[in-house]
């Protein structure tokens, strides 16, 4: 059949979308598959059908593409897509709904707060330490996140998340390291560590920089399989299918904190859902093919 790899779109991380994509879609082409680049921002997603494509591989990140309603226009289509459905897409981009969820099943995450213009600046670094991060609740590639460790810091970047989502949190910073484990159709694969060069892993380090350290395997016996085990049991709560990736942080004690779930992962050369599917034994081109295999269930 002719697959669609729909990349691009219009949100903060359209140009991510489009490295992602191109990667994709070459793994695609050289395993034979009729692919083709779909960007919906440039064409109305009914061209799908009226061209014949028979399912998509969805590798737009943040925004519409990430949030559901994508998701929700393909099934309307009839369109057979890669990745999570409408619900736990429209529930993983949004931090603070998710963490409300993990927290009721009494999952770890890190303690926070919602901000709004009227917010008592000067309380947070009293409730929550510091440093502590900034954040749209909906968002991703660190696109609008500020670490801060001063008032006037969390005012400002308070300003910065908002013009993101009007949905804005503080967090605490666990310091002990960051961490993701890529989960392929409801099995975690591997966890890999994060060093930054940078203060934390922000757009730059994400994307450009060439001195991020990564470990994987990101733990080792024992605490490499609870990071597993708690990866996949976020990731069903949340109702995810296909394939996400659970971005977590360990303090000094190796204590777990979930993060966040990205349901549209990186496929970036530098991106870490493939680095942890390499260490399970599936090299890029199989893993784009086995997520591709997933619309088929
Ligand atoms: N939001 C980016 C693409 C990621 O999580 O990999
Ligand atoms: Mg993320």
């Amino acid at each position: 059949g002719k697959v669609a790899v729909l990349m691009g779109g219009s949100s903060s991380e359209r140009e991510v979308s489009l490295m992602s994509g191109n990667g994709v879609l070459q793994a695609l082409l050289s395993q034979g598959v009729d692919a083709h680049a779909f960007d919906p921002a440039e064409q109305p997603l009914t061209d799908l059908v009226e061209q014949g494509f028979d399912r998509a591989f969805l590798i737009l990140h943040g925004g519409e593409g990430e949030d559901g309603t994508i998701q929700g226009a393909l099934e309307y289509l009839g369109v057979p897509y890669t990745g999570c459905g409408v619900m736990a897409s429209a529930i993983s981009m949004d931090k603070w709904r998710t963490k409300l969820m993990w927290q009721a099943l009494g999952l770890p995450v890190p303690a926070y707060l919602l901000l709004d213009a009227q917010s008592d600046f000067d309380a947070v670094i009293p409730k929550l330490g510091s440093p502590v991060f900034v954040k749209p609740s909906n968002g991703g590639s660190s696109v609008g996140v500020t670490k801060c460790r001063t008032a006037a810091e969390i005012r400002a970047a308070y300003e910065e998340a908002a013009k993101y989502d009007p949905l804005v949190m503080v967090e605490q910073a666990i310091t002990g390291g960051e961490y993701s484990c890529a989960v392929l159709d409801g099995q975690a694969l591997a966890t890999v560590k994060i060093e930054p060069a940078t203060d934390f892993y922000d757009y730059d380090a994400k994307y450009f920089r060439d001195d991020t350290v990564y470990r994987c395997p990101g733990l080792a016996g024992d605490a490499e399989l609870r990071a597993r085990q708690l990866s996949e049991v976020a990731y069903r709560v949340l109702g995810a299918e296909g394939w996400a990736r659970i971005d977590f942080l360990a303090d000094e004690a190796g204590g777990i904190y979930l993060l966040e779930p990205n349901t549209a992962p990186g496929m970036t050369s530098h991106s870490l859902f493939p680095m942890c599917a390499r260490e399970a034994g599936i090299d890029y081109e199989h893993l784009v093919l086995q997520i591709l295999d997933t619309t088929l269930e």
